[in-house]
């Protein structure tokens, strides 16, 4: 554990921490388990995990976490029944329509995924949340929507390509930093820490190419479950990682 003392600030106690991750991803994972336990539909997981998404979201911004970034729909969850699919993107409209509160506290938002197969309504959404809160300097939350990382990394192979067949692109300088200049959000930093409760251990396609030197945290809580004091606890397990790039130390 790393020394984290803790400081009051307003009514929420905030650990002080010594080494924060600047960008953290999270795989939002079992509010199906969740409700199933409860006997309930699995949407009600869902809608319960977007309360705890916007809990995390303002913990990171009082932590000083200047990039998160939830695995909200991915490429492969059109899979599922089409009333658990309709109830997530009726989730995704209704809580963009409410992300003024996010504004209202200066927190960024953006998306990440492909959005042509979304419904021009939450599209449109996106759009105007992005603008409305783009000029933010602080925390910025992004939400991945009809996200894949396989997906995300050939429609950038796919923009390299072109600007190859119009000449303006040798492939002799097509290397990795020159490729991922064509991922959606290119300006933001790599993924350093990616946190994934509910039990499961892998990374199902989330930002493949941005967790390249992530490290990883794993518990068996699940997301609706995840409470404010979790994400401190995985926060300050970070500090203990000695990361090396692929160097020595
Ligand atoms: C994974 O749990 C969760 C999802 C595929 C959907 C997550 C979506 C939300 C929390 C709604 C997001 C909305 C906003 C506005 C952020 P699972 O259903 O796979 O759980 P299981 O593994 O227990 O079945």
């Amino acid at each position: 554990m790393t020394e984290a003392s803790v400081i009051m600030a307003k009514s929420v106690t905030i650990p002080e921490l010594t080494d924060v991750p600047v960008h953290v991803g999270v795989i939002m994972d079992g509010n199906g388990r969740w409700a199933k336990k409860r006997g309930l539909p699995r949407k009600f997981g869902h809608r319960e995990g977007v309360k705890v998404f916007r809990s995390i979201t303002r913990r990171a911004k009082a932590l000083g976490i200047k990039y998160i970034t939830f695995y909200a729909f991915s490429t492969e969850n059109w899979k599922r029944p089409k009333d658990e699919v309709d109830a997530i993107m009726e989730l995704f409209e209704k809580n963009l329509d409410e992300v003024k509160d996010f504004i209202d506290e200066e927190i960024r938002v953006r998306f990440i995924g492909d959005r042509s197969a979304l419904s021009p309504t939450l599209q449109a959404k996106m759009l105007n949340t992005e603008k409305s809160s783009e000029h933010f300097t602080g925390t910025t939350m992004i939400l991945a929507i009809n996200y894949g990382g396989q997906d995300e990394i050939c429609r950038a192979a796919v923009k390299a390509a072109e600007k190859v067949k119009n000449g303006e692109l040798d492939t002799a300088d097509i290397t990795p930093d020159v490729l991922s200049g064509f991922l959606d959000a290119p300006d933001i930093p790599p993924l350093d820490y990616v946190i994934r409760p509910s039990g499961e251990m892998r990374l199902s396609n989330f930002m493949i190419w941005q967790a390249a030197y992530a490290e990883y945290y794993f518990t068996d809580i699940l997301w609706p479950d995840f409470k404010d004091e979790d994400f401190d606890k995985a926060i300050m397990e970070f500090a203990n990682r000695g990361r090396r790039f692929g160097g020595v130390k």
